[in-house]
């Protein structure tokens, strides 16, 4: 267990924490649009910020955890038009949403929430575009060149993607405006140094290398004001322009921290230590922003971590109309802690994960039902037949170790992988613990050390269960909000989790019952598979297609079925051999017409008798208000020819 202090200090960031109330891990979330299609991709992350910022209060850090509402701009503008709304009235509404129940419920315990449209920002930004328009680092010109409206930003012809939008891909239009632009050429060696000199600035490495790529490639000066668009920060002394969206979003970082509001929390706070994003707006985050605080002679966050999306399919949800899952719906359906460890566990932190009902169902039946509460409710029905239901003593002399070693690693093991941002590599550790002491449960037989009557191993054996999951309810704290009480109620705890330390094996339960309960985690019942699309229009994949042989062939012959006055019994060569066709065209085609006409068979199909009549394949036709045609090569073709 002492390594794991060792550790802990070891880890210990940059900046000094160690003081409460005098420095922070500050920890954000992109602000979000106020938009009535939030779905469990924008919940993805903000459930994984709040997890990293409960596991750093329970190991006993100052937080500040930041969330918000990116809530200027055209878009908003014009839908608050569109409804006769006041844009402020039309964010304010969303906003409220996004606060309770949406954030709420889903447990985002953010210390602040902040919105672009409240006067501590605006002042902000507003102060720094001053400043920065003195320094020379921004400076008024014009603008011409291409504008994607919906993605609010301008491009240069060079960077169309066949004349679209790089980013959406929608179309763009031709703008000449007046414009401040901010020079972020000037800082693109010191920002590809930085980059480079700090290899855990961006993360994962990936996006690291797609970055140096972009910079690379020549940094542009960027526009940063708009004419036109009316709800936005106003450019200082020129209120004909706004502050453009991103400039002022970023900046929150700054605002939310104190910055030129309270000194004494803006030291504690900055640098941020991670700002959690998606990896769409990892530029915003790794090229503008920095440079922004390079200009502002501030120092740069320590980690920027672009984090994959949830998809449907292939699809980032959100992206097509009516493939954003609604999370109000799956909370209600499945409860707080069944959707936040799914969204935590399912996928690796970083990497692009599928999601699906099906796939949530599973994970909470799997684990969090079967192995963490089949553990619990085995556990405490053993200590309540074989030990009347008191916790037993720990008899440390006679112990073997087995549970306080894995629990010992896996302490470890989750502030690593918490260090890392390998938020459900965290999750895979505390539950192969679980499955341990499940494992351990079968070798130990405690129902055959009582046949025994080796009381001390019994009581060992129990104790260790017990204090198995009294470990891993602290472990879950960050992750779980419901969970880690409901079973430290049937443990006997009455306790809540407070430190991140109490995860170590020993503790004196003394005196404690257990109380048996519900069953942590009911099991669902698996949702049907939804039908895909393709499924529901009983499209066909190619390769089903490619299943049948189809062939041109010359009708050779053709006779009337003697007694079947609808068939006819055709003989026609496919390129090798004669076969014979029985075909229900009689009431269509006289049998003399048909002979040395081009046909397309179906070669592959098995031999049917009609009539006493091995019909080997069939030919293709039309039909449509009783009226049939064969269908035939336009032009003639060799026999044999597949037709595909
Ligand atoms: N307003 C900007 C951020 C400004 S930060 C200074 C924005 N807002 S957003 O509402 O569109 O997105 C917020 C977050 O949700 C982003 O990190 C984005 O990547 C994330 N996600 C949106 N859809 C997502 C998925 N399908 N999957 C995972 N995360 C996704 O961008």
């Amino acid at each position: 267990m002492r390594r794991g202090f060792l550790l802990a200090s070891a880890l210990r960031p940059q900046k000094e924490r160690t003081t409460l109330g005098q420095s922070q891990w500050y920890i954000t979330t992109p602000i979000y649009y106020p938009s009535d299609n939030l779905h469990v991709g924008h919940a993805y992350t903000t459930v994984a910020a709040d997890a990293l910022a409960r596991f750093h209060r329970l190991r006993g850090e100052s937080v500040l955890f930041v969330t918000g509402t990116d809530e200027h701009g055209q878009k908003i503008q014009k839908k608050a038009d569109e409804i006769g709304q006041s844009p402020l009235e039309f964010v304010t509404k969303i906003v409220e949403f996004i606060q309770d129940p949406l954030w709420k419920r889903l447990g985002v315990s953010y210390d602040d929430f902040i919105r672009t449209t409240e006067t501590r920002h605006e002042q902000v930004v507003q102060a720094i575009f001053a400043r920065l328009v003195r320094q020379g680092d921004i400076y008024k010109g014009v603008y011409e060149g291409w504008y994607c409206l919906p993605d609010e930003s301008y491009w240069t012809e060079s960077k169309l993607v066949d004349g679209k939008c790089p980013d959406c891909g929608r179309p763009v239009e031709r703008v000449k405006q007046e414009s401040y632009f901010f020079r972020l050429s000037r800082y693109q060696d010191r920002l590809r140094r930085y980059i480079v000199g700090h290899p855990d600035f961006i993360q994962p490495t990936s996006r690291r290398n797609e970055m140096l790529n972009f910079i690379d490639a020549g940094l542009e000066d960027l526009s940063v004001s708009r004419t036109g668009v009316r709800w936005g920060i106003p450019v200082p002394d020129d209120p004909e322009h706004t502050i453009y969206v991103w400039f002022d979003a970023l900046i929150n970082y700054l605002t939310a921290a104190g910055y030129l509001q309270n000194e004494a929390q803006f030291e504690a706070a900055w640098p941020a230590n991670v700002h959690l994003v998606g990896k769409e707006i990892v530029r915003f985050h790794s090229v503008i922003w920095p440079i922004i605080l390079m200009a502002l002679d501030l120092p740069l966050p320590e980690r920027v971590f672009g984090h994959g999306w949830l998809l449907i399919g292939q699809n980032k949800m959100g992206k097509s109309m009516g493939n954003a899952v609604d999370p109000i719906e799956l909370l209600d359906r499945y409860g707080t802690d069944a959707v936040r460890y799914f969204l935590l566990r399912e996928v690796p932190f970083g990497a692009d994960g599928s999601y699906t009902e099906e796939a949530l169902v599973l994970r909470t039946n799997v684990d969090l039902a079967n192995d963490l509460g089949n553990l619990l409710s085995r556990t405490t029905a053993m200590i309540n037949r074989f030990w009347g239901s008191k916790v037993p003593p720990l008899v440390a002399a006679e112990d073997d170790g087995i549970l306080a070693g894995e629990a010992a690693s896996v302490y470890r093991e989750v502030e690593q992988a918490m260090e890392q941002l390998a938020i459900s590599d965290a999750l895979v550790s505390i539950f192969r613990l679980v499955g341990r002491a499940n494992k351990y449960i079968e070798e130990q037989k405690p129902w055959d050390l009582v046949k025994q009557n080796q009381t001390v191993k019994l009581g060992n054996v129990l104790y260790g269960l017990w204090e198995t999951l009294r470990i891993v309810s602290v472990l879950m704290t960050p992750f779980l909000l419901e969970t880690p009480e409901k079973i430290r109620r049937q443990l006997g705890l009455d306790t809540p989790v407070s430190r991140y330390t109490e995860a170590v094996f020993g503790f004196d339960a003394k005196g404690l019952e257990i109380r048996r309960g519900e069953p942590l985690f009911p099991r669902i019942e698996p949702v049907e598979a939804p039908k895909s699309a393709e499924e529901e229009s009983d499209l066909i994949a190619i390769e089903d297609f490619q299943k049948l042989d189809l062939r041109v062939g010359t009708v050779r012959s053709a006779e009337v079925v003697k007694g079947a006055d609808r068939l006819l019994k055709l003989t026609v060569f496919d390129g090798q051999r004669e076969r014979t066709i029985v075909s229900g065209i009689r009431a269509h085609y006289e049998p003399d017409a048909l002979v040395g006409q081009q046909v397309v068979l179906v070669a592959n199909l098995k031999p049917a008798k009609l009539r006493g009549i091995v019909s080997e394949g069939m030919l293709l036709a039309g039909s449509a208000d009783g009226r049939l045609s064969l269908v035939a090569p336009v032009s003639p073709l060799p026999e044999g020819a597949r037709v595909k």
